[in-house]
């Protein structure tokens, strides 16, 4: 069984999926982090050196490559692409990690290293509502489940996951 988690930018899919996975014994694996392994760069050299197009590619491979069981963090924009949102409702179960802009916002201007390019920093209400808005609808489209962690805390989170899913180590 693979435990996909979904959601905006800094809403805490890897520390969930990190957490998650030691309580329930699974693997745990961030697309990412594939990604800058895979290719020996960060996220934001990505984008600069081969651009967005090439990153979705690349994200879209390491997503259909994942084999086994596991506890899968997404990157936030791997819903945009239907290809994609199709594998989440086939191949697992999906969690969407609920939070509310701001708090997102909050986490974000903590983030020193200005990780990530599809962020203005300058700006980061305005760039967070953009991006919401043309995804909002399909996080709930690939969504078994969605969780709300506005003050909740790590352990709250995967308590409520473990409650809600039937886990199945297959
Ligand atoms: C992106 C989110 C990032 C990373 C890349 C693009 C997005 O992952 O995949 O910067 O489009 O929302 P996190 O959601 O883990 O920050």
């Amino acid at each position: 069984m693979k435990i996909f988690l979904i959601g905006m930018m800094s809403c805490g899919k890897s520390s969930i999926g990190k957490e998650l996975s030691k309580s329930i014994e699974f693997p745990f694996l961030d697309i990412d982090e594939m990604l800058i392994h895979s290719t020996g760069i960060s996220i934001k050299e990505i984008f600069q050196k081969r651009g967005e197009e090439y990153f979705r590619h690349i994200e879209s491979e390491s997503l259909k490559k994942i084999q086994g069981h596991g506890v899968i963090s997404c990157g936030g924009g791997i819903v945009l692409a239907k290809e994609n949102r199709n594998h989440l409702k086939n191949n697992g179960h999906t969690i969407y990690l609920e939070s509310s802009l701001s708090i997102l916002e909050k986490r974000l201007s903590n983030d020193n290293y200005n990780n990530r390019p599809l962020i203005d920093y300058k700006n980061i209400k305005k760039s967070l509502e953009t991006i919401y808005e043309k995804r909002k609808s399909l996080f709930f489209e690939c969504a078994n489940d969605t969780i709300n962690t506005d003050n909740k805390s790590l352990s709250e989170i995967c308590k409520t996951i473990i409650k809600n899913i039937k886990i199945e180590k297959v």
